[in-house]
């Protein structure tokens, strides 16, 4: 089933980044518990789908190498007056994922919230996409709603196997865990966060 996103252009320019639902100034809890349990703590890192910037920054602060990228280059300008506020270095830059520019690779790719907006016929090419991003033997974080989540509104929810099914083809799956999505909405919607390795290396 398709469901409705915003013009995600439009919706930077309208808004205020710190009301909306995804809106987390830390990092995300599911991340650090990850960054600790698999012991990483340094490299390069992409935030994709950057949004309000707040993950990239957090991942500078903790001496990661960070690139954010986003479809919205409003949202990659509120970013990056963020990171200055916060004295940190990130090389925040206006990009579509499913047509990067990039053109590099990283130890580190976290995507808190895209994957799940992804409609059903996008998420192979997503894959693909997301594949040629990480390093082999690198890790692709991913947050997305559960399907335990049972808000009317809002984006695709996924089972662990559903999730399996995407991505074990393309990546050892570390671990999935059944979690909620920090922001501004209250309660916070459930949902699952995915540890992958990239085999090689
Ligand atoms: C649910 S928001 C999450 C934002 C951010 N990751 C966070 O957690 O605060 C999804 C974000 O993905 C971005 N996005 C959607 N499709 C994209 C694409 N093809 N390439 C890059 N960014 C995309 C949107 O502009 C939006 O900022």
């Amino acid at each position: 089933m398709a469901r409705k996103f915003p013009d995600w252009k439009k919706l930077y320019k309208d808004r205020e980044i710190e009301d909306l639902p995804w809106f987390y100034p830390g990092l995300d809890p599911d991340l650090e518990n990850a960054l600790d349990k698999f012991g990483i703590s340094s490299g390069k890192a992409l935030d994709i789908g950057t949004g309000p910037g707040t993950q990239a920054i957090a991942l500078a602060e903790r001496g990661f190498k960070v690139t954010g990228t986003d479809l919205s280059g409003t949202a990659i300008r509120k970013a990056r007056i963020k990171a200055e506020e916060a004295g940190v270095t990130v090389d925040f830059r206006q990009d579509d994922m499913l047509d990067s520019t990039l053109g590099t690779t990283f130890d580190l790719v976290f995507d808190r919230g895209v994957f799940h907006t992804m409609q059903p016929d996008m998420r192979a090419e997503y894959l693909g996409y997301v594949y040629d991003l990480v390093n082999p033997g690198g890790y692709l974080f991913v947050k997305c709603f559960s399907h335990l989540e049972t808000m009317e509104e809002g984006p695709h929810r996924f089972s662990p196997d559903e999730i399996r099914d995407y991505f074990s083809g393309k990546f050892e799956i570390l671990s999935i865990d059944d979690t909620v999505y920090h922001g501004t909405l209250d309660p916070y919607p459930r949902a699952l966060f995915t540890s992958m390795r990239k085999p090689g290396a």
